[in-house]
């Protein structure tokens, strides 16, 4: 029978006070692994710190969607080589999408020998296998297999107690050309519709009031199981737990986005008035070697739906800018459109060439330069676009989960509202984590402010 480690390593740390420190990087799938790892953690028996300093055992989980991210965690990886030569007990582990390339833990086996473990993203449930082994080995113990099964029998640790994600599936089959994600986290998995809905379940009987189901392609969702809800009724099922909450989801992808899907968000009450649907380029051409399976127009009919039918629907996206040999006419094409549907926001991105990915073949001629002037054209232009957006609030009465104390004006809390506007309002500290309504004062390009009703 296999060992339980988690057992042993009590054994082992029992007494000790350990601390643990985790932080994530990257995408709100990454930051709930890292929950994950932190249950597992809390099993043998750590508490947490939030500063590495303090700690007996760090573990980075990482990103490897931008080669930003990932330097900037050998950065941090490098400037851990101190707390190591004080504490030599320290356990130093990286886990996360950047783990699951060769060349990262070729490079960490080479140049950072004060990292203890290494854990791919479908190993989570082999850290406390690990950790054992590096003790008794005083080497590198990694796992870096792709395991079919992806459960985790412990409880995320969840930062906060009245928001929560869940994630409903991992992976991704849908190879964009300029992405890492199918190479580091596998085929997409769906979780079981009734382990989702009891889940939900429990967490608004705990108070939880926004649940953020989280996947590469929620809309994809149970495409892989036998007999499984497809992801509109995983939602009409999730939208009759009793309770006051609000249903989130994140990402969708525009070629999945179906009538059906649509017509599920406007009739279900409790999922939010708001589609996060990145459309990356607002040219055909891109979007064709981009592998998107989408039009521009196809795209557009999408929004028109929402829009004719709730005009105040907010939609958010993700824009790449420069994706290699873009022309600035092609970029024009996606300036046209974001003017044209008017996001509340949008989160945009320099092309990142991430090697194995087909992109990344593409002999790439247009100059960096143009790529930031372009990425400054477009922020310039969404400012505009957000900040006459925001005006249309003013007047209005909003609902808000106030989710913390403002960092910028004392007194004020901050929130986000149904639509995902930012909000600041004067309110109680006592107020954090619940619903409150706000008639809407002003607007600024990011956010709103208003008052308490
Ligand atoms: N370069 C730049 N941005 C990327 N994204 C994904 N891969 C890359 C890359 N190689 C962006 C996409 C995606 C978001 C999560 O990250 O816009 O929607
Ligand atoms: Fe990457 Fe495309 Fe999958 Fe999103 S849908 S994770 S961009 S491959």
């Amino acid at each position: 029978m296999e060992m339980n480690y988690t057992e042993k390593l009590k054994e082992t740390f029992s007494g000790r006070n350990i601390k643990a420190y985790v932080h994530s990087f990257g995408c709100q799938l990454n930051v709930s692994d890292g929950e994950k790892i932190k249950g597992i953690l809390k099993e043998i028996g750590f508490s947490f710190t939030d500063n590495p300093e303090n700690a007996g055992i760090i573990i980075l989980n990482t990103c490897a969607v931008r080669e930003s991210a990932e330097e900037r965690v050998f950065g941090i990886i490098g400037s851990m080589k101190k707390l190591k030569s004080e504490n030599p007990d320290l356990i130093i582990g990286v886990s996360g999408c950047m783990t699951a390339q060769e060349k990262n833990l070729e490079r960490i086996k080479k140049s950072y020998p004060q990292v203890d473990i290494v854990l791919g993203t479908s190993a989570i449930n082999s850290l406390p296998r690990l950790i054992y082994e590096h003790i008794q080995n005083k080497r590198l113990a990694y796992d870096i297999s792709e395991y079919a099964d992806f459960s985790c029998s412990a409880e995320q640790v969840r930062e906060s107690s009245f928001k929560a994600s869940v994630p409903i599936m991992f992976g991704c089959n849908n190879f964009c050309t300029y992405c890492i994600v199918p190479y580091v986290r596998g085929r997409e998995r769906s979780r079981n519709a009734d382990d989702i809905i009891n889940e939900v379940t429990e967490l608004v009987n705990n108070g939880y009031k926004e649940i953020m189901l989280l996947g590469q392609n929620v809309n994809s969702y149970g495409k892989d199981l036998e007999n499984g809800l497809t992801f509109p009724q995983l939602l009409r099922e999730l939208n009759k737990i009793q309770g006051d909450f609000i249903i989130r989801f994140m990402s969708s992808h525009p070629k999945d986005a179906t009538k059906e899907l649509l017509d599920t968000i406007l009739e279900c009450d409790k999922v939010a008035k708001h589609l996060h649907l990145p459309v990356q380029s607002g040219n055909n051409n891109i979007l064709k070697a981009m592998n998107r399976n989408y039009t521009v127009e196809k795209y557009l009919e999408t929004v028109n739906y929402l829009r004719s039918h709730d005009s105040g629907f907010s939609l958010t996206t993700d824009i790449i800018v420069g994706f290699p040999n873009e022309t600035d006419e092609e970029f024009q094409d996606t300036i046209k459109l974001i003017k044209q549907v008017e996001y509340d926001n949008i989160y945009s991105f320099i092309y990142s060439r991430r090697n194995g990915t087909k992109a990344s073949t593409i002999d790439d001629k247009t100059p960096e330069e143009s790529k930031s002037q372009r990425m400054r054209e477009l922020l310039e232009v969404q400012r505009e676009i957000s900040d006459r957006h925001y005006k249309r609030f003013i007047g209005k009465t909003m609902r808000v989960l106030a989710d913390g104390k403002s960092k910028k004006h004392e007194g004020f809390l901050t929130g986000k509202s149904n639509e995902f506007i930012i909000a600041e309002f004067k309110g109680d500290e006592s107020l954090i984590g619940q619903f409150v309504n706000i008639r809407v004062t002003d607007s600024m390009n990011w956010a709103v402010t208003g008052e308490i009703i």
